[in-house]
């Protein structure tokens, strides 16, 4: 069951994804969350931070993985995932780093890494909450649109629309590396929740196709359609075609 909720600004919406993980951390204050990069998140883990720092919110027992990293990016990287979720996250929490779990993409031996990592998923026994971005293509952490939908952890090859949309995160073009780690998709559905969070014209168009066209792994994210429990927070352009073509189907 998929339930979008409709902001105004990408602020808001990442407010109201922040009461989400701040509800789940009260309750269980030893959940695994799976995170995310990417500008979408962002507002959310700045609520986050506030919350933790007013002291209504505390991440000391929390642990994570992440979804994604780079091949090729140092944890020292400045466009690495590993120093996104320090920059924006851990660092403001009171979060233990060894509770934190991101792959490395600098593992001399990807494939081994892949491994490493699923049994990293495995042993935090189940992610309670899994944050989501959205790419231009309907990627899902990085899986890219394909013939079929990975279940566990894999080395991908980036796609010239991924390799361009990051491109703006970098100095040139060239910079982007090709390749990533990325979780798999079956390990996203295995997630008791999750939350997808949208900004953007950019994002609207594929938002809906992703929540209201056709289930394929051409459109990886289209497979929260089969999931138990989505929740999309989106700011008003990302809900645009949405609400246009699905008016009903949003909530305010
Ligand atoms: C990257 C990340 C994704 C993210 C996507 C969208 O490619 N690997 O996990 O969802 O970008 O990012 P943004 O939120 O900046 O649009």
């Amino acid at each position: 069951m998929i339930k979008i909720y409709y902001s105004e600004t990408a602020e808001d919406a990442g407010r109201a994804a922040a009461e989400v993980i701040a509800s789940l951390v009260k309750e269980k204050p030893d959940c695994v969350l799976g995170l995310a990069t990417g500008s979408s998140p962002i507002g959310m883990y700045t609520a986050l931070a506030e919350k933790c720092d007013r002291g209504e919110i505390s991440f000391k027992a929390v642990k994570s993985a992440n979804l994604d990293e780079y091949v090729g990016l140092t944890k020292d990287h400045d466009q690495s995932y590993a120093y996104f979720m320090r920059a924006n996250l851990f660092d403001k929490v009171d979060i233990d780093l060894n509770n934190t779990n991101i792959p490395n993409g600098m593992a001399e031996d990807p494939k081994a890494e892949c491994e490493r990592y699923d049994k990293v998923i495995e042993s935090l026994g189940g992610i309670d909450l899994q944050v989501l971005g959205i790419g231009n293509n309907g990627h899902i952490g990085f899986n890219e649109p394909d013939d079929h939908f990975p279940y566990g952890t894999s080395l991908v090859n980036l796609t010239d629309s991924t390799i361009d949309a990051n491109a703006r995160f970098f100095t040139s073009r060239d910079e982007v590396p090709t390749q990533a780690l990325s979780m798999g998709i079956g390990q996203i559905m295995s997630a008791k929740k999750v939350l997808l969070l949208a900004m953007g014209k950019g994002k609207a168009d594929i938002l809906e196709r992703s929540l209201f066209g056709e289930v394929t792994p051409r459109v990886p994210a289209s497979i929260l359609r089969f999931a138990n429990d989505v929740v999309v927070f989106a700011d008003k352009d990302a809900l645009s075609v949405i609400m246009e073509k699905h008016p009903g189907a949003v909530i305010k």
